[in-house]
């Protein structure tokens, strides 16, 4: 019989953790809902101790979630785990999840605290945590660069105080695979009492071996793999799921365990993740990249034709990527744009079905057929992305070889209505010097990026823009058959995530 890998996932978050990946409640509970579906076995929702609205998020999922066990972080320290508490409490599956480093650098230089010390917060935070539920996860951060034997006498110290999973972070994504499966194999034969607790990795991805690290470790016998989807978290990220998870489906002959997540689920909750944080997948990703499953090389596109598996070691169905695009006309109705919706994973209340249907139909009189990548779009900007400040209302802008660029923009602010008019030296410089004149914000432009999200020339424009106000960094995103729209969409976007990150700041245990 094959053994159970328990799929622990953190996107919300480590995956919150990266630049510019904030969410709010709302956004957090859609995708927590999404990761149900998909069927995590338990969800970092959060680090309660950073703020009142991490620890409203977190308390609404632990609230929401039925089958999935829903976890919070904490140090190793009584207010923190109270919080935490406070926060899981009401979940179906409470979980806590403390940690502290073990590695010399980080006690001496971070925490300042001999290693006697260190052992004993464990020992304290697991018992204090055990008086509140059974459920008790202990990391010991920097664990891939402790003294081995250190590392085996905190776990077994920690799972004697009540810590029924124990896991082993490579927190800057150091580990080589092999040493990694040679770590984890020391740990199994050095504690004494791992049999009492799963054993868990949590790997990041600074060499690009986050997934390599966790294969190996499952080899060697840990039953627990720390993911986020998309592999998105703090630098370079964390372990992605999809990629654990398939490759323990697609190499089964070599890999003898199992997971229960629902693959059909990880295409939408891959593009879910990337709609509501804004950060793109890369194309050639693993297992969710644009290009993962496209064959461009005429020799592989005859394999494939007479052989899917010449050339192809999963179905594109199987990660939930349906190869037949529906395409939806100004005819189409509100039944079966609901019914395809539910197939691209968006499961919509009848208003927000309402809401997007009529985006679509105003797109439909625009453009000939409407393909899911559109529909994408609208969802994300009408029902997606909620509690906006700042909404567009109009733009228009005049340019060309012989006039000033000058755009005069219409927005709501908090639904107060305002309107101005700027020059630029374009048409979008003209449009943001508006904005940028109307909402106060002095936010600077990082980065901006417009693509096509289809073929042919009405394509909708997507604009991502990378905005830096005060320290703060925000991701914003846009959509529009006009592209100087969507570049006014994107700009607002970023603008209003900028807003929640002034009032909601995303805090990690290290910057508390
Ligand atoms: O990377 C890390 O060490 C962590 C721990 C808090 C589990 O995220
Ligand atoms: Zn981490």
């Amino acid at each position: 019989m094959k053994q159970q890998i328990i799929i622990f996932d953190t996107t919300l978050r480590d995956g919150e953790q990266s630049p510019g990946a904030s969410m709010n409640t709302g956004e957090k509970l859609r995708l927590a809902r999404q990761l149900e579906k998909l069927g995590v076995d338990v969800l970092e929702a959060g680090f309660p101790a950073a703020s009142e609205g991490d620890l409203d998020a977190v308390s609404k999922i632990a609230a929401k979630l039925e089958k999935t066990e829903v976890t919070a972080l904490a140090r190793a320290n009584k207010p923190d785990i109270d919080r935490a508490w406070q926060a899981v409490r009401h979940a179906a599956k409470p979980r806590i999840h403390t940690f502290i480093a073990t590695s010399d650098i980080h006690m001496d230089y971070k925490l300042k605290m001999t290693r006697q010390e260190v052992l004993q917060a464990a020992i304290d935070a697991v018992k204090y945590a055990k008086s509140f539920t059974d459920n008790v996860e202990f990391s010991a951060e920097d664990g891939s660069r402790s003294d081995r034997d250190f590392l085996c006498k905190i776990f077994e110290a920690a799972i004697e105080a009540g810590a029924t999973t124990v896991n082993l972070p490579d927190t800057v994504g150091y580990a080589i695979p092999h040493e990694f499966e040679d770590l984890v194999t020391y740990i199994i034969s050095h504690t004494p009492n791992i049999d009492k607790a799963v054993l868990s990795v949590h790997c990041h991805n600074d060499l690009g071996l986050a997934t390599a690290n966790t294969l190996a470790a499952i080899r060697a016998g840990a039953r627990q793999a720390e993911v986020t989807i998309n592999g998105i978290g703090e630098r370079a990220g964390n372990t992605s799921l999809e990629e654990v998870v398939m490759a323990i489906r697609t190499r089964a002959n070599y890999l003898p365990v199992k997971t229960a997540i629902n693959t059909e689920q990880i295409y939408p909750t891959s593009r879910l993740v990337s709609m509501i944080t804004g950060i793109m997948v890369q194309p050639n990703k693993a297992i969710v990249g644009a290009n993962a499953f496209a064959h461009e090389a005429g020799i592989h596109q005859d394999g494939v034709l007479k052989n899917p598996m010449t050339y192809e070691i999963m179905k594109p169905e199987t990660i939930g990527l349906s190869t037949s695009k529906l395409i939806l006309g100004k005819h189409s109705g509100r039944h079966a744009l609901r019914t395809h919706l539910k197939n691209l994973g968006y499961d919509l209340s009848d208003e927000e079905v309402n809401l997007v249907f009529k985006k679509f139909k105003e797109l439909a009189d625009k453009k000939k057929h409407v393909v899911d990548e559109d529909l994408e779009a609208i969802v994300t900007e009408g029902v997606l992305r909620t509690a906006d400040i700042f909404r567009l209302e109009y733009q228009h802008v005049t340019s060309g070889t012989t006039v000033l660029p000058m755009a005069s923009v219409k927005l709501s602010i908090n639904g107060r209505p305002v309107q101005g008019a700027d020059y630029g030296n374009g048409p979008i410089d003209a449009v943001y010097n508006t904005i940028s004149k109307l909402t106060g914000s002095r936010a600077e432009l990082l980065r901006f990026s417009i693509s096509a999200l289809t073929g042919g020339t009405d394509a909708m424009g997507e604009v991502t823009v990378r905005l830096r106000e005060n320290g703060l960094v925000a991701l914003g995103k846009g959509a529009d058959p006009d592209i100087i729209t969507a570049s006014a969409k994107a700009f607002i976007n970023g603008l209003n995530r900028l807003e929640y990150l002034k009032t909601h700041p995303v805090q990690t245990p290290e910057s508390l």
